[in-house]
């Protein structure tokens, strides 16, 4: 078998949470075009649809719309039970979903502290442990957390402490899992972007930093979502057997000066 043959996702099905749009349509759409068939989770069910629809009419694959709170921890398991039920299997999970918030230390209330560790850290364990669960049963599988860049270095000069520190938590938390099922066949991963032009960029708060981010980032532009999608395939396919409990950081540079 060559690499490229490794690569190919033909026969797998994976889930990509927060895929209405961004960076989870762009690796739900690499993960598609390179074969698989992708179930597209997302609190919005009309953007969700929305996505699936797109990435289903560009690739050929099948792919069906979730609407999930990945918060809520009950609905992680329910979430693989159906992914099972509709497409016969799990392979990969990407956990994704994620919010962006910019308040000084000083001033960050204790709601907006939980609500962003919330989602950016408790509502990816949960769907590691319920991915994990199965996949440790049923043959193996990837999973791979977006993390960022955030979690090796502290942004300037916009203040978010608890993004950071939510970012940092999945790094290491995923580490953790991937120690733990090493030898059990489930690999676990993350992906952490440096800027990326999304809608999460986009708010009043941040939009007007964009010119300063490209001047510190060595390629002196931010990337674009589907930049992360090689390494999605990589990491969701059989060219990534021996990678486990590794921190891709995609960043144009950022994180090395
Ligand atoms: N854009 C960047 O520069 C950048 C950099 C590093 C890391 N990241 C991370 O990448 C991930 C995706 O970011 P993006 O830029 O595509 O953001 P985005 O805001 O464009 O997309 C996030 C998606 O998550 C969904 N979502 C939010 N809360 C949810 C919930 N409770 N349950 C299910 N879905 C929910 C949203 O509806 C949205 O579709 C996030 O984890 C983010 O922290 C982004």
């Amino acid at each position: 078998m060559t690499v490229m043959d490794k690569f190919k996702l033909d026969g797998k099905v994976a889930y990509v949470t927060g895929a209405a749009q961004g960076i989870g349509e762009a690796l739900a759409t690499g993960l598609a075009e390179a074969g698989a068939d992708v179930a597209i989770v997302d609190i919005n069910q009309e953007k969700a649809e929305a996505a699936a629809k797109r990435i289903a009419e560009a690739t050929g694959r099948k792919t069906k719309a979730y609407a999930v709170d990945v918060t809520d921890p009950e609905n992680a398991g329910k979430l693989v039970d159906q992914v099972v039920a509709d497409f016969g299997g799990l392979h990969a999970a990407f956990h994704n979903a994620g919010m962006a918030h910019n308040v000084p230390a000083e001033d960050l209330s204790v709601e907006d502290w939980h609500k962003m560790i919330n989602l950016n850290m408790h509502a990816v364990f949960y769907g590691t442990q319920a991915a994990g669960r199965y996949m440790l049963e049923n043959g193996g599988g990837s999973i791979v957390n977006t993390g960022s860049m955030s979690a090796s270095i502290v942004n300037v000069p916009q203040p978010q402490i608890h993004y950071n520190t939510s970012k940092a938590g999945v790094v290491h938390m995923s580490k953790s899992f991937a120690v733990e099922w090493a030898t059990r066949g489930v690999r676990v991963n993350t992906i952490s972007p440096g800027y990326i032009a999304t809608e999460l960029l986009q708010s009043a708060e941040l939009a007007p930093l964009r010119e300063e981010w490209e001047s510190v980032t060595p390629q002196r532009r931010l990337g674009q979502a589907e930049e992360l999608a090689g390494i999605a395939v990589y990491l969701a396919s059989d060219a990534s057997t021996f990678a486990t409990g590794s921190d891709f950081i995609v960043d144009g540079g950022y994180t090395a000066v």
